[in-house]
């Protein structure tokens, strides 16, 4: 039998500018769990692409004076694009999907096609409230404070002969089901509240008033709807309805898709009813994550209160970062960002508890024991308490990664690095060091401070990857004991274990210094 699967999704990002560390916290962290499971042995397929159809796209290149193509192709291909920032945060994807690829154009022609020959999409006229921004059309009871209630935008009147999705037949389902795969549950009600109960409209799926988008292959005048095409990508990077991948039966249903709060409308709503119409498997889970905010708001482009990522992984590290956002904010809600709260971060935990804790253990190891432990050690039962917690980290931390906790994660390893800290000073190895007869007392508090760090390295890896590795080499933690098997047992370092002394990898920050030079 193959081994179990994991297939995580990240939202299909619109190429319509470059992308900000808002895009970057989903996708760091739909990284972090496509690590964690591939760690914990699981055959994981981690997709993420971008969203290159629609009226917005046509109209940016229409500004830029270039085809829809080529602003697309600059944005995702081009230099500081989508392609390279994800080089850059490290994200191990391991399928990325353009909805211009040939093999998805052709797949949701299929798609569309197989729901209109079975009657659930249908031509008629549409009138209603449209917002040009989102490419959503609204009715009156759904506009928040007369505006579009996804981005509290103004929205105009629009006719138009279109295709209509019976998404309608579907309500009572989505209804039944919504609260088994929608998290965190605040969503469920929010979706059942605004959406379920005032009654499921039937959805209009083409556009004719522009031509950047997939034409319906049997009514060329018609586009399909941006979100038809997006949506579907979850199903045709694994090649359903095309040649290109066969991979459908292997990783269908997901096991989670990843999407920000004001997109699991349509994740857990007309996404699924595409699902069911197309009688195929719903998606395990759609978790529905928080927002970035900066002084309180979203941060957009549009509000000019972007936080540029490049700049801050290339100062800090590109781990810090990827730590930060993790570490810092709770997935589910907003979290607001500022510099300040994330050089403090890299200071108290990064640089103060888990870097000093490295660069004192391997620094004591060099100096008493010129870098290589002598195998007799004793004990003491001082040493009971960080032999339990180290030993037994991975329990709480693989229940808060399950349910996609990673900022109670990361706190319960920063639990036991503190702790770790706090035996040094209870041990005081550099009192034990002055008489040789305490050598053996003085191995084992060295080793203990070792394995202790060992197991929450291997923890972090998810995190923090190449941060992780240089920790493993100075600690002398080969590949084989820093598998994710080996952080479930304490002891797993050889006794004789060798250190080897390293650069600092988390150096301390002036906080004052720094803030200026980003405001720079
Ligand atoms: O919505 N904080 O694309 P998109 C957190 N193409 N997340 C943020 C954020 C912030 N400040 N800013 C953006 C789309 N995001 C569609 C998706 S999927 C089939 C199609 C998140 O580029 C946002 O919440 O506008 C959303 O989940 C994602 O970036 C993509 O946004």
């Amino acid at each position: 039998m193959g081994r179990e699967t994991f297939y995580i999704t990240t939202p299909i990002y619109y190429p319509s500018d470059k992308l900000h560390i808002g895009h970057t916290y989903c996708t760091v962290a739909a990284d972090a769990m496509a690590r964690y499971k591939r760690m914990r042995g699981y055959d994981v397929m981690f997709l993420t692409g971008t969203d290159e159809h629609g009226m917005k796209i046509e109209e940016s290149a229409k500004a830029a004076g270039v085809t829809p193509k080529e602003f697309v192709d600059e944005i995702v291909c081009g230099d500081g694009g989508v392609i390279e920032l994800w080089k850059l945060m490290n994200i191990s994807y391991d399928r990325f999907i353009r909805t211009t690829d040939d093999y998805h154009v052709e797949a949701v022609q299929k798609i569309f096609r197989t729901l209109y020959e079975k009657g659930d999409i249908y031509k008629s006229v549409y009138k209603g409230l449209y917002c040009t921004p989102c490419e959503s059309f609204w009715t009156e009871s759904q506009l928040v404070d007369g505006n579009c209630p996804d981005c509290g935008r103004k929205v105009a009147n629009a006719e138009e002969e279109a295709y209509f999705f019976r998404q309608s037949k579907y309500a009572d389902k989505i209804a039944e089901l919504i609260s088994d795969y929608l998290e965190p549950s605040t969503r469920v009600n929010e979706m059942v509240n605004n959406f379920l109960k005032p009654g499921l409209e039937d959805i209009c799926v083409s556009r004719t008033s522009f031509k950047w988008g997939i034409p319906v292959d049997f009514d060329i005048d018609h586009v399909v709807y941006v979100w038809v095409d997006a949506l579907s990508n979850y199903i045709t990077a694994l090649g359903y309805g095309n040649e290109k991948y066969n991979d459908y039966d292997k990783y269908w249903p997901c096991d989670v898709h990843f999407v920000g709060k004001e997109i699991v409308r349509l994740h857990s709503i007309l996404w699924q009813a595409m699902l069911m119409a197309l009688e195929l498997p719903l998606p395990k889970k759609v978790y529905g994550h928080g927002w970035l905010l900066f002084d309180g708001d979203k941060m957009s482009k549009s509000k000019g209160n972007v936080k540029d990522p490049y700049l801050r992984a290339e100062r800090y590290g590109v781990d810090a970062l990827r730590f930060f956002i993790l570490r810092e904010f709770t997935f589910g809600t907003d979290g607001n960002f500022t510099d300040e709260l994330f050089l403090t971060r890299i200071n108290s935990d990064l640089a103060n508890d888990l870097g000093n804790l490295v660069s004192r253990t391997v620094a004591m190891v060099d100096k008493y024991f010129g870098g290589t432990l002598p195998t007799e050690h004793q004990s003491a039962p001082e040493d009971d308490e960080l032999i339990a917690l180290a030993g037994t980290l991975h329990e709480s931390y693989e229940a808060h990664m399950e349910k996609y906790a990673f900022q109670n994660a990361l706190a319960e390893i920063f639990k036991v690095t503190s702790r770790a800290n706090k035996y040094i000073d209870e041990t005081t190895p550099w009192v034990l060091a002055k008489d040789d007869s305490n050598n053996p007392r003085l191995a084992a508090v060295l080793y203990n401070l070792l394995e202790t760090i060992r197991i929450c390295t291997v923890l972090l890896t998810p995190f923090m990857p190449e941060s992780c590795d240089k920790i493993f080499t100075q600690i002398g933690a080969t590949d084989s004991i820093a598998s994710y098997n080996s952080a479930t047992s304490y002891g797993e370092l050889s006794k004789s274990v060798t250190v080897s002394k390293g650069e600092i990898i988390f150096p301390r920050l002036d906080i004052a210094k720094e803030l200026e030079a980003l405001a720079e």
